[in-house]
């Protein structure tokens, strides 16, 4: 029997994706090759934030089921491929799992099929690696099958805009693969952006993720030397957003974290470096500036226990908020693991607390979690706020703390030091 949909890769990309297909009455199998994962989700268990147990249970119950065998690719009308794509450890792409991915769909290739890959990666990969190994199969792209790429632009936890009113992006081989790529996703996405390839639609996220990246490292680096003349940078953006034209907010913080502003720009400059030769100059002072504000945020808490009369070492730090982004419990690459490696360096005994993140290790220690936040808020010698997670009250805490420094700017009262 064909299967509307196989989504290759079941994770904070595939599963939202999958449950999208199936809520507009598509069949959809979830292909991945982690069978705990696999097993979890047949057994109604989502890992991913934006999936409930009960946007699962709906998905079983419309005939949703996950699996590690790749045969069930060969009945699929269309593929999407929604895996991993870390850095190497030579800055570049790793494009392991897409490889390994598509050579699965080559070894299952029907003609007519649809297959678009949506994880983030540098422009040419649909049509330089994507497409040899599915034309490996004696198949022809724009002829025997469709291909196109298609980013994955969700941001996780918005409670306004979710994968049917975020615009998709999609870029074909040819003019009719694009439109076989928008028809698939018309099914179940309000909007669909045409693009004139499929390097367009790849560069698309690029640009979007680098445009992010650079102007958080712009009021990072303000906050910096703000600080330094006395001027409240977070006054200074909101009187700046007033103008209804012409700027865009950003906001400073103590690093970037997730799995896209910190390595998606990497994959544009690498490529540059490689194919031409040269530098994407912005990208690369945009990493070195984030890069900085952990070191900066310990040295700022250094400083503030200094004029309290309180040396750091030995001094008790209380982290509040651990993850990358608030509200979620994603802590890929959240600034706080080196934050806290350099506060543990500075001789701090740190402890922690996050709604989300029921059991914490940096550099492979435990750091202690804290249940009661009022009583550990007094306690502490120093509080940091470093993710701004709702159920902070952060001025009533602020008022609590002996000392209190808030790096999301999200505090109003004199009680709290600010980034
Ligand atoms: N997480 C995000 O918010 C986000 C946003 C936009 C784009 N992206 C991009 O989407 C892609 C996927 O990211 P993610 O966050 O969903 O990753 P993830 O790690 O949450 O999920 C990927 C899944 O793919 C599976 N997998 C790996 N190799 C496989 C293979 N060969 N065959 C089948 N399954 C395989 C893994 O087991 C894993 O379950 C990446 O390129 C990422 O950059 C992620």
């Amino acid at each position: 029997m064909a299967t509307d949909v196989v989504v290759i890769g079941v994770g904070y990309v595939g599963l939202p994706l999958a449950r999208e297909a199936s809520r507009a009455g598509l069949s959809v199998i979830g292909l991945d090759v982690k069978k705990d994962v696999v097993d979890n989700l047949n057994a109604g268990r989502s890992h991913v934030d934006d999936i409930s147990e009960e946007d699962l249970a709906a998905m079983l119950q419309a005939g949703f089921r996950a699996t590690t065998d790749e045969t069930a690719i060969a009945s699929a009308r269309t593929v999407v491929v929604c895996v991993p794509t870390p850095l190497s450890s030579d800055g570049g792409p790793d494009l392991r799992a897409v490889t390994s991915a598509m050579e699965s769909v080559a070894r299952n290739l029907r003609p007519g099929m649809l297959v678009i890959l949506e994880s983030t990666t540098y422009p040419g990969t649909t049509d330089e690696i994507v497409r040899p190994i599915l034309e490996k199969s004696g198949l022809v792209a724009g002829i025997d099958f469709h291909l196109a790429f298609s980013p994955e632009r969700i941001d996780p936890g918005n409670k306004d805009f979710g994968p049917h009113n975020t615009p998709k992006v999609v870029g074909g081989h040819t003019p009719a693969c694009t439109e076989a790529a928008a028809a698939f996703y018309g099914k179940f996405v309000e909007t669909v952006v045409r693009t004139k390839g499929t390097r367009e639609a790849e560069t698309a996220k690029l640009l979007e993720n680098t445009y992010r990246h650079i102007n958080i490292a712009l009021v990072n680096e303000m906050a910096k030397f703000c600080h330094q003349l006395g001027i409240d940078l977070w006054d200074v953006i909101r009187a700046a957003s007033s103008k209804p034209f012409g700027f865009q907010p950003f906001y400073p913080g103590p690093g970037v974290g997730g799995h896209c502003i910190p390595i998606d720009p990497n994959y544009l400059s690498h490529n540059v470096r490689v194919r031409l030769g040269y530098p994407f100059r912005f990208v690369e002072l945009a990493q070195e500036i984030n890069a900085t504000m952990p070191a900066y945020v310990a040295r700022r808490a250094q400083n503030i226990l200094n004029d309290a009369g309180k040396a750091i070492n030995g001094a008790t730090v209380l982290l509040l908020g651990v993850t990358y982004k608030r509200d979620i419990s994603d802590q890929r690459e959240s600034p706080a693991i080196a934050l806290a490696q350099r506060l543990r360096g500075l001789g701090a005994v740190l402890h922690y607390h996050d709604p989300y993140v029921p059991s914490w290790e940096v550099g492979g220690v435990p750091v202690p979690r804290v249940d009661d936040l009022e009583a550990a808020c007094a306690q502490a010698d120093l509080v940091i706020l470093v993710q701004a997670h709702s159920v902070y009250e952060a001025d009533r805490l602020a008022g609590l703390a002996k000392q209190f420094f808030d790096t999301r700017g999200v505090t109003t009262t004199d009680a709290a030091h600010r980034l």
